[in-house]
């Protein structure tokens, strides 16, 4: 099987071929030695070496880049050290690196690859919007399409618009929402990611766009309900993702965000929703799934049939600030906003790939997979832990349980480095953090091969990922 080979392909045996020699080892006899640092950063060293070792294609390319590119980089998440591979190709639920080695995409591009590599349905709608031609430089007739599926889909979308990213869908919901009420603040969470410059991982990144942020604790609703009234008169919106993703798939509780509907309410803030990646969890989204509808919505990702995509919809009276014929009509420009790859492309993928039956048998399939996981870390003792909603997870090293970014803080970072260069070892993209994201094309024989690898990472690796 192509997991095999890999292994085969990458050079090493197994994960023990790069254990610490046998001088290092314990005495069988004594006690071990649990979660040792010093074994844990000798392995994870010997890990990189390996990895190192077999990718010597990716590294040139990596040193070639970085001599025009800061960091050899575009996409910072995409980074880590000693150098990021580099793919490719990739097909249905199959990447390849340029030193040919095979993984199954567990990744599915941070959840915008939803539809697996190169999708029939979605290749032959581009081909045909390529022969109709591109760059049109007027209305075309796909636009109007694709948001009649949006607001058919997510019903407290009266009126939607696009943009190029979930970032800019972001920027353009915060602006419409300070404009709509008159008022700055932004109340926002901590943990949470809604764009390159939205970004609030520990604090304020200083990349951020300079809005006037009240940062609140995530699934923390006492706290924030006093800050909502302590900011009230000056709250323009609430920007909450129903589930934490970069911050580590934490879902955000229905109690919760059924109090921030209340709230907003309340003070007369615009709720919005960072759905980029949750509206994916059912086909009306996390909003659909618990029942509550937010003032405005932020969609991207898989939308655009994997093309760069992003919208931004809600209330007809906030989003009919933006039409033209208005007097005073906001402005929302973007050369690409309608560009006619990512229309055809998003109106392929949600008509004729992603019908509800296929989304729910994705998410059903990523919660038995969080659930396999979960029973087999629990039966090895592992200091690990899968959290997520449906077809999206990240993996923890820590047994506490997880509400907040600080419950997710690793018991030890390095954990997940070993677990991840012994993954991408065997065959298995993720990203560095640990995050995954199913696509279509992971099948039950992936998800089973994924169980069984972790299951032999741990045994090999035993005390260093805490288990007895
Ligand atoms: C919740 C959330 N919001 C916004 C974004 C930004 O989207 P984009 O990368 O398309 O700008 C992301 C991307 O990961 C996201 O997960």
């Amino acid at each position: 099987m192509a997991i095999r080979s890999v292994l085969g392909m990458q050079g090493l045996q197994s994960p023990g071929a790069t254990t610490a020699p046998l001088s290092r080892m314990p005495d069988a006899t004594a006690s071990p030695p649990k979660r040792s640092k010093i074994a844990l950063a000798d392995t994870v060293a010997e890990a990189k070496a390996a990895f190192v070792a077999a990718n010597p294609e990716s590294r040139a390319r990596f040193e070639a880049a970085a001599r025009v590119m800061p960091g050899g980089n575009t996409r910072t998440v995409l980074f880590y050290d000693p150098f990021p591979l580099c793919i490719a190709r990739g097909e249905g639920a199959r990447l390849w690196d340029v030193d040919g080695h095979e993984y199954i995409d567990f990744l599915g591009e941070f959840s915008a690859g939803i539809f697996g590599h190169s999708h029939p349905a979605i290749r032959a709608a581009i081909e045909a919007a390529l022969a109709g031609g591109i760059n049109l430089s007027g209305h075309n007739r796909l636009e109007a399409e694709l948001a009649a599926i949006v607001c058919a889909r997510f019903p407290s979308i009266e009126l939607v618009r696009f943009t190029n990213s979930g970032t800019e869908a972001n920027l353009l919901a915060l602006s419409a929402a300070i404009a709509h009420t008159g008022r700055r603040k932004i109340l926002v969470f901590e943990g949470a990611y809604h764009g390159g410059v939205l970004s609030f991982g520990k604090g304020p990144a200083p990349v951020n766009v300079p809005h006037d942020f009240v940062m609140a604790p995530y699934n923390d609703l006492a706290r924030t309900e006093a800050l909502i009234r302590t900011h009230g008169n000056a709250l323009a919106a609430i920007l909450v993702e129903p589930m934490l993703g970069a911050g580590g798939c934490i879902p955000g509780e229905p109690a919760f965000l059924a109090g921030l509907r209340e709230a907003a309410t309340r003070v007369g803030a615009v709720l919005i929703f960072d759905e980029v990646m949750t509206s994916r969890l059912s086909p009306g989204g996390r909003q659909g799934e618990i029942g509550i509808r937010p003032d405005m919505t932020t969609l991207g990702k898989y939308i655009g049939g994997g093309s760069s995509f992003g919208a931004f919809g809600g209330k007809a009276e906030i989003m009919r600030r933006f039409d033209p014929r208005e007097p005073g009509a906001l402005t929302h420009a973007g050369t690409f906003n309608n560009n006619v790859l990512s229309m055809a492309a998003g109106i392929a993928g949600m008509t004729q790939v992603l019908t509800p039956a296929a989304l729910a048998g994705l998410n059903a399939r990523g919660t038995q997979l969080r659930d396999a996981l979960n029973a087999m870390f629990r039966r090895n003792g592992a200091n690990l832990q899968a959290t997520g909603l449906g077809s999206l997870l990240s993996l923890h090293a820590t047994e506490r349980a997880i509400r907040n970014p600080d419950d997710a803080a690793d018991a030890n970072p390095a954990i997940k480095d070993l677990v991840f260069f012994d993954l991408i070892a065997r065959g298995f993209y993720l990203a560095r953090r640990g995050y995954m994201a199913l696509s279509l094309s992971i099948g039950d024989a992936e998800t089973a091969a994924l169980v069984a690898a972790l299951d032999d990472i741990i045994r090999t690796r035993g005390s260093l990922v805490g288990c007895d």
